[in-house]
């Protein structure tokens, strides 16, 4: 099968009329950055940037005569029914989904070797098809179909047309398998309903890992029935003093269920063995001196911590990881160890020696934060990476140690990736101690030169972490994952080739309009040449 690393001639040409698409849409900005480019074709605008772009004359156009097919009745119809849902608000027409006869739309399962995600999307008069080898190449080739229609498209009342599918043929795959997105819900709680939006949110820019950091010091939100005080209890506050909340199993299950019918695989945490106040809050027993601390609602981190020493410990730790390896259909289970500034190294060592094989126990691969690369990550484990570009060479190394020796590595530099970071001094929102990272920053790295001497297949993808000590409601989820989100989600996607902070500029900026149609408020960063509103 041909590597999407490697650059064939037929992909050197192709890559070359994205680029030049994508070129002719670019302006030189010099002193006074306002004008606004002309707007790139829609072939040339897609993000994340396809593999390879193919521009042709006709494009397709969707009338009320317009029918989908998918074959058969499984996954592939439902991928339909997901289009067809998006579609008829905006354009108002019937669009039935058939798995028989002529249609305008269709998507097929092939054989063709495209990948566990890749997929052609070819537009011309006739018809849009979308040829896949599994139901999650469909659904991404989805995505890029609703970035060919107008903006428009997204909204939720009939509008006018004309619904034109730009003609071409696009190519695609991606560059990494692990694309993530992280949520913190313990700092600030959120509803199903606010998840299900970030959700559709992350598939539009074929994201499809949706990790959620369900506990902290702030609060515990998910339900363990064995402890039941985490949740209820744990739960039952946040920062500010708000009234937090959890998850119930079934409200869990619904938020995997949504997240799976959106190609994305949910990575639960439970941040182990520091920023654990809320479980200790919940119950005395867990504490060394058998007391229990009051619950916590400020943003200090490192004060918190399991104790080692005790057996209780690794029965809570086992309860946990059970019951939450049972409402997970994913591989992995994220037990953080980061900034364990309250517990000994020797007492980190001994807590990660003894909670990694609980996690394979119950069927899953551990991930951590790259802390535990300084422990013995077990067999398989992936360490995720949230330093700084000028994080000292001594952590560093221990990082490109471990990936020498098997450990995968997921890229989330805080100095890049870290959707809570302010993008200037005037961000309101946020914070800054990792540095103020505006919009060209956060896209513009190679996760694949990211750690030298890191083996390259070691580099499994990179996730983009909003933290929520700051954010509350979904505008300011908006405005911090807007316009930087679909930076992450293209260095994600996105061959290296590809990669070029004018080129993408310009077509970040075309996104805009699909964000006012989807009620997404983001941040009009002066880097990025925006259309007037
Ligand atoms: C982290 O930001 N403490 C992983």
């Amino acid at each position: 099968m041909r590597s999407h690393h490697r650059t064939t001639p037929r992909t050197a040409r192709v890559l070359g009329t994205l680029l030049l698409v994508a070129a002719a849409g670019s302006v030189t900005v010099g002193a006074t950055p306002a004008a606004a480019p002309p707007a790139p074709t829609p072939l040339g605008r897609v993000v994340p940037a396809p593999a390879s772009v193919t521009p042709g004359a006709a494009p397709y156009r969707i009338t009320r005569s317009t029918v989908i097919r998918a074959d058969g009745s499984g996954a592939g119809r439902r991928v339909a029914e997901y289009l067809a849902h998006l579609l008829r608000p905006s354009t108002g027409y019937r669009l039935p989904v058939t798995s028989r006869g002529p249609a305008g739309i269709r998507l097929v399962l092939s054989h063709d070797p495209f990948g566990a995600e890749g997929y052609r999307l070819h537009s011309g008069r006739d018809g849009v098809t979308i040829t896949a080898a599994a139901p999650a190449g469909l659904f991404h080739g989805v995505q890029t179909l609703r970035q060919l229609l107008p903006a428009a498209v997204e909204k939720d009342t009939v509008r006018p047309g004309p619904w034109l599918v730009a003609g071409g043929t696009i190519t695609d795959r991606p560059r990494y398998a692990y694309r993530g997105a992280m949520l913190d819900v313990s700092r600030h709680f959120f509803t199903v309903a606010q998840v299900k939006r970030y959700i559709d949110q992350l598939a539009l820019y074929k994201i499809n890992e949706l990790h959620l950091h369900l506990s902290d010091d702030q609060g515990w939100r998910i339900a363990v029935d064995s402890w039941p005080r985490l949740a209820a209890y744990g739960g039952s506050t946040q920062v500010g003093g708000g009234k937090g909340g959890f998850y119930t199993k079934a409200q869990y299950r619904e938020i995997v269920r949504y997240a799976a019918s959106r190609y994305l695989e949910v990575v639960p945490e439970i941040d182990m063995p520091g920023h654990t106040n809320a479980a200790l809050a919940s119950y005395a027993g867990l504490n060394c001196d058998g007391a229990a601390p009051p619950l916590y609602t400020g943003t200090e981190v490192g004060f918190s911590s399991l104790c080692v020493g005790k057996r209780v410990t690794y029965d809570f730790a086992d309860d946990v990881i059970r019951e939450l390896a049972a409402l997970t259909p994913g591989r992995y289970l994220h037990i953080g160890g980061d900034e364990a500034h309250s517990t000994s190294h020797e007492d980190y060592v001994t807590f990660m020696d003894r909670v990694q094989p609980i996690v394979a126990k119950y069927g899953k691969t551990v991930i951590g934060w790259h802390q535990l690369t300084g422990a013995r990550p077990a067999r398989g484990a992936l360490a995720q990476y949230w330093g700084l570009d000028d994080t000292g060479a001594a952590e560093k190394a221990q990082v490109v140690r471990a990936a020498q020796h098997g450990t995968g590595l997921i890229l989330s530099p805080a100095d890049r990736m870290y959707l809570d970071m302010k993008y200037t001094e005037d961000t309101e929102l946020g914070q800054d101690w990792a540095g103020l990272v505006e919009v060209r920053r956060s896209y513009d790295w190679d996760p694949g030169a990211y750690l030298p001497g890191a083996p390259a297949s070691s580099v499994r993808g990179v996730e983009a972490p909003l933290w929520t000590e700051t954010v509350a409601t979904d505008a300011d989820i908006d405005y911090m994952a807007f316009p930087r989100l679909p930076g992450a989600a293209e260095l994600g996607w996105s061959p290296a080739a590809t990669h070029s902070w004018d080129a993408y500029k310009v077509r970040l900026a075309a996104q805009a309009p699909r964000w006012d149609a989807l009620g997404i408020t983001y941040y009009r960063s002066p880097q990025v040449p925006w259309p007037a509103p």
